[in-house]
């Protein structure tokens, strides 16, 4: 389980900045609708995703889960934020699928949402994914 120590306006601010960094990199050719991602790790690491689409649309990636995805190939296991920065005003928040993939790893996150230029909101997971699909696998 995620610990629950709230972060700081200084850890906030720094991981909304490696949100917007990690969307400079996004590959939105078809959309055009870059999203950038962070997430802060228990040990202070931070790993930051794009999303990366595909010319064959469903394969395309969000970036949340990108980020997943690098932290756990990293290593990382426990986590206490993600930050979402993309242009839209109020931002986006996590599709679907990420807030699933981000229950399935992260557990009660807190999740910052921002634009470009300001934090706008800051929820947890459990927020936005109540009654979370689990499974621990056949026994
Ligand atoms: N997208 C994300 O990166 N995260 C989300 O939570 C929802 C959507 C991306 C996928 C696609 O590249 C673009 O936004 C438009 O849907």
């Amino acid at each position: 389980m995620s610990e629950a120590r709230p972060l700081t306006k200084e850890e906030e601010e720094h991981l909304v900045d490696a949100a917007r960094k990690a969307r400079e990199n996004a590959s939105a050719p078809y959309s055009l609708f870059r999203v950038g991602a962070a997430l802060l790790a228990e040990d202070g690491t931070i790993y930051g995703g794009c999303n990366v689409e595909s010319a064959s649309y469903g394969l395309t990636v969000c970036g949340e889960r990108t980020a997943v995805f690098k932290a756990i190939s990293q290593g990382a296991r426990k986590f206490r934020a993600v930050a979402v920065v993309t242009d839209s005003d109020p931002p986006a928040s996590p599709c679907g699928a990420c807030r699933q993939v981000l229950w399935d790893q992260c557990r009660d996150i807190e999740v910052i949402l921002a634009t470009p230029t300001r934090v706008v909101s800051r929820t947890r997971l459990a927020t936005l994914l109540p009654l979370a699909f689990e499974f621990e696998g056949p026994r």
